[in-house]
């Protein structure tokens, strides 16, 4: 990582003259065939073909290279590879260091897609998950099998937010499989609010169709490798064809110039919205990371720089199916929508039995309806005022 703060980094990564050509923003190169002058220049670019010259428009062109350098330089990698959502980049991730016989290591709060794809696709594959608390901290080590190949993270979890410690996984397992491949999704903490590959996780993956584009208008995937891992993510990555469009790796880009602001506004508000439902009587818990009380909250506040704006309650009650429609039907700020990471605020709502359903062998310790929220860039007093209208709703 470079003497940068993190805030000049978001500015100036990946803007060197070669990819602005002049321009303050990368150039927005599109190609799938890239022409050779000459058979010496056909030559460098075949032999160079990994290493950014410019080859074939699947191994991208300088708007991608901008990008992967620009994400290298933010989250301390020795190489980005780029996907066409964060579902690809966490499938292909896994695959490039699964092969028969392996088994995989996944908390139960994982996004639900990436379990479905460990028990529908990997089964298939004769690849086995086994599952475990993000609580478990270094007793991980009793889960480590021989053909243990990849550990996956993802902080805080899915849904009900509870943040792992990250370093006290990542010791037991170094210590028990050196060999296996810790893979992390780091898409709350944007890649930056926690420097996965500083604390020793091989390869961060982001759902950058969430802060890194961060206006709700495209999907792309992000996975940052260490040296150790770079090689063979890159090349399968290559072999299954996964890329992403020049224009989608441009408005990533240029996602990351305001990253910084937007990350400081949607901690701002959404600590302010998560202390006023902590003390509202009809919010039984708050799952905040950086709540006081919340699951994991010493590991979020020891390991992480800052908060992003997605989180859960918990009501006091199981809504009712009237209750339900009558508190989500009607918001005026916060839309239903299943994504987070925009400038705009969302609200979805779950009962206890659907989290339970998507949390193998463990189960929910809760009752109560589970509302998530994901704070966006409106003015905090506006947002609390929609949020009291709801709750007035099913009183
Ligand atoms: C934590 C997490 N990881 C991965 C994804 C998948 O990202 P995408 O929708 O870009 O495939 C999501 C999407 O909601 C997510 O919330």
């Amino acid at each position: 990582m470079s003497a940068k703060h993190i805030e000049t980094a978001l500015v100036t990564a990946g803007r060197s003259k070669r990819f602005t050509q002049g321009s303050v923003n990368s150039v927005i190169q599109r190609a799938s065939s890239l022409v050779f002058d000459s058979v010496a220049a056909k030559k460098q670019a075949t032999a160079g073909r990994a290493q950014g010259e410019l080859f074939y428009g699947r191994r991208g062109t300088l708007t991608h290279f901008s990008l992967q350098e620009a994400m290298c330089e933010l989250e301390g990698g020795a190489g980005c590879a780029l996907f066409p959502c964060g579902a690809a980049a966490v499938a292909n991730t896994i695959l490039a260091f699964v092969e028969q016989g392996d088994r995989v290591l996944m908390p139960v709060t994982a996004y639900e897609p990436t379990q479905d794809f460990c028990s529908k696709v990997l089964t298939r594959m004769g690849v086995a998950t086994d599952w475990f608390d993000p609580s478990i901290g270094a007793d991980i080590a009793a889960l480590i099998q021989p053909t243990t190949r990849v550990v996956f993270l993802e902080s805080p979890g899915s849904i009900t937010m509870e943040v792992p410690d990250v370093p006290a996984i990542v010791a037991a397992v170094r210590a028990r499989a050196p060999d296996a491949v810790i893979v992390m999704d780091n898409t709350w903490a944007a890649g930056i609010l926690f420097k996965a590959l500083d604390a020793g996780v091989d390869i961060s993956v982001q759902a950058g169709t969430k802060y890194l584009v961060g206006h709700s208008d495209a999907m792309i995937g992000t996975a940052v490798a260490n040296a150790r891992c770079w090689e063979q993510l890159r090349e399968n990555a290559y072999l299954m064809g996964q890329m992403v469009d020049a224009d989608t790796a441009y408005v990533t880009s240029r996602g990351l110039r305001t990253l910084g602001v937007r990350l400081r506004q949607h901690q701002e508000s959404s600590l302010r919205i998560a202390e006023w439902l902590a003390a509202h009587p009809l919010v039984a818990r708050v799952n905040h990371p950086a709540l006081p009380g919340s699951k994991g909250h010493a590991f979020w506040q020891r390991d992480f720089t800052g908060s992003s704006g997605l989180f859960s309650f918990i009501l006091t009650k199981r809504l009712t199916d009237d209750e339900y429609a009558r508190f989500l039907d009607n918001f005026t700020h916060f839309s239903m929508a299943y994504s987070w990471g925009g400038f705009e605020s969302l609200i979805l709502a779950s009962q206890p039995e659907e989290i339970a359903a998507i949390r193998p062998g463990v189960g929910v310790d809760f009752t109560g309806t589970l509302v998530r929220v994901h704070i966006g860039l409106e003015n905090v007093e506006d947002l609390l005022a929609d949020l009291a209208a709801g709750f007035e709703r099913i009183v």
